[in-house]
């Protein structure tokens, strides 16, 4: 077994910082949305809470980008520029994913520090943290003080197209989070993936190792 640091500090300050502030935003969040239907705090409780979260993730992000923007380690995110060898591996990944794994078959993906994700994740991670995190916190914004943003607002269609965009962006992340982390307990062992994201480590298997 080898040990190999992947998760440098600032993204696990990062990560788990988005991973509590998102729970809580969608939980604040469903109690704006539907009140009839959950009632967790005080209505007022509940948009304070919701645009301080909101407000503190957005600062929390530029932790992430920045980390990423000014060291090497943004390598992890360089895509596969040759589209043949891009959708080979990850139809691989999908074929583990889909099947490989209930027999057993070893990952196709073998993480590195400069190589940490898997085709699959590292177009996934790209898509969520450069459009749909910023949309995101673009349209929490907006609708925090819509009063302020009206020309932006009215730009963009009115506040019906701000809130569906909101809306239906909380919808996708409510997803992501429940296969994000079905996936992350896909490791050698359960919860070697959530160690790795705590430690920085990941533990490398002899087999895997031996690639
Ligand atoms: C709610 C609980 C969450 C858990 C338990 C969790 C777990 C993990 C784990 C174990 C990893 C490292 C292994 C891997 O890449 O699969 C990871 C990476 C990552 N997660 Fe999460 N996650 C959560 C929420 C979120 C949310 C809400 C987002 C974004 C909106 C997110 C975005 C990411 C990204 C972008 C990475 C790669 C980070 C990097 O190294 O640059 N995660 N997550």
């Amino acid at each position: 077994m080898k040990k190999l640091y992947i998760h440098p500090l600032p993204v696990r300050i990062w990560h788990w910082t988005n991973a509590v502030g998102f729970v809580l935003l969608i939980l604040s969040g469903l109690q704006i949305r539907y009140l009839d239907l959950f009632q967790w705090v005080t209505f007022r409780t509940a948009v304070v809470a919701h645009n301080w979260i909101g407000f503190v993730l957005i600062a929390n992000f530029f932790i992430w980008l920045g980390f990423y923007l000014f060291s090497d380690k943004i390598k992890v995110y360089h895509p596969e520029l040759s589209p043949t060898k891009y959708f080979q591996a990850s139809f691989k990944q999908i074929q583990f994913y889909g099947y490989g794994i209930f027999r057993g078959e070893p990952n196709p993906h073998h993480p590195s520090a400069y190589r940490k994700f898997n085709p699959l994740q590292s177009m996934m991670y790209q898509i969520i943290m450069m459009m749909l995190v910023p949309a995101q916190f673009f349209t929490g914004l907006l609708l925090w003080d819509v009063a302020r943003f009206s020309s932006i607002v009215e730009a963009l269609g009115g506040l019906r197209v701000v809130d569906t965009v909101h809306v239906l962006l909380f919808i996708v992340f409510s997803g992501f989070i429940v296969v994000h982390v079905y996936l992350a307990s896909l490791g050698h062992t359960p919860s070697a993936h959530f160690k790795a994201m705590l430690t920085g480590y990941e533990e490398i298997e002899d087999e895997e190792e031996h690639h």
